[in-house]
């Protein structure tokens, strides 16, 4: 059995625009990423008590993971949680790929274990998922979680661990005003009713949510994100104006009241910070409590907007 039960913080860190930094970036966010910046975000958010840091290989090839335990150095490693995933699109050919792709990780981030491991992606549930049990059984992985299953492959994952003694104790899905196809699928329900613990990732619409970004002001020129998410601005500024007023009234900014409908839905947003203030945000959105009239009038706002965010390596749910 898993040894302890999964515990996290109310907000965890996202770092795949960490893979933009130096010049192995993968350039997907446009960010501008130093070492130092990097540093006081992650001392700020320690202090803070928000110490979950999510990674991938795939973000920056490595290089996410790489800048993450750079900027940890000096923590002691029960004083943070590391949650990575297993990407099946990027398996390598030996006998045991996951084991492999592990290995690589924990040789980036410096350590011998990993908190929460992920499957990215359901590329074939009953192919990967059973690889995860030697490495739950040999303390490697701490915890199980799937990211960007359906309903029907979480069941399938789950069985799968639970015939060895072990359970997915969470999941990972893109979740936002915007984008709530789990909520309609019913994976919510399903996480709080079998104590699972879900993980809303893209909160913010990668910037698009955050009111910092508008049509006279974009987001970053020739970067991925621009790409998707320009074009929408227009759109969305009823959304985010709605965002910085209820903000406002609490000395917080729309973004913490992104932040805090996420919160208020049940789950653990994973947030992409890039910046010390970020965090100061976090803790704001941490304390704020939406009414149900805010929330409502939020989420019509959001589907008044029109816009499908779905990640082009996303299903509907
Ligand atoms: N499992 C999956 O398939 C999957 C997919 C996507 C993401 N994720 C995870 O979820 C995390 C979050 O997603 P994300 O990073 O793509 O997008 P996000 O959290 O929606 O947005 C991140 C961006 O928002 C801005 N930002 C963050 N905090 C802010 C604040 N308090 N105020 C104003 N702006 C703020 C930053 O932009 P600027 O740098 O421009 O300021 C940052 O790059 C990822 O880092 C990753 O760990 C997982």
């Amino acid at each position: 059995m898993t040894s302890t039960t999964l515990t996290a913080p109310a907000v965890a860190l996202g770092t795949w625009a960490w893979g933009d930094s130096g010049e192995a970036g993968d350039g997907y966010f446009g960010s501008r990423l130093t070492e130092a910046g990097l540093r006081e975000v992650v001392d700020k958010a320690q202090s803070s008590g928000l110490t979950m840091w999510d990674t991938a290989v795939v973000y920056g090839m490595g290089r996410s993971e790489t800048v993450l335990a750079q900027a940890l150095k000096g923590y002691d490693r029960s004083e943070y949680q590391l949650s990575t995933k297993f990407t099946p699109q990027i398996a390598g050919d030996g006998d045991d790929p996951v084991a492999d792709m592990l290995a690589q990780s924990l040789d980036r981030l410096g350590t011998d274990y990993v908190d929460l491991y992920w499957i990215h992606n359901p590329a074939d549930v009953a192919r990967w998922t059973p690889r995860l049990i030697p490495l739950l059984r040999n303390g490697l992985i701490r915890h199980v979680g799937v990211s960007n299953h359906n309903l029907d492959e979480l069941a399938l994952a789950d069985r799968i661990l639970g015939e060895a003694g072990f359970r997915v104790e969470a999941v990972q899905n893109h979740y936002s005003l915007l984008y709530r196809s789990s909520e309609r699928a019913g994976i919510l329900d399903h996480c709080r009713t079998k104590d699972v613990r879900f993980f809303s990732y893209m909160v913010l619409e990668q910037g698009a949510l955050t009111g910092a970004y508008g049509p006279d002001h974009p987001l970053p020129d020739g970067s991925s994100r621009a790409v998707v998410y320009n074009g929408m601005l227009p759109r969305l500024q009823a959304l985010t104006g709605r965002l910085a007023t209820i903000g406002a009234g609490r000395g917080a900014s729309a973004a913490d009241v992104a932040t805090a409908w996420a919160i208020a839905k049940g789950t653990i947003p994973i947030i992409g910070v890039t910046k010390p203030g970020h965090v100061d945000g976090l803790s704001k959105a941490r304390d704020i409590e939406l009414s149900d009239e805010e929330i409502a009038e939020l989420e019509a706002l959001a589907d008044a907007t029109g816009v499908d965010t779905r990640g082009g390596w996303e299903r509907e749910m």
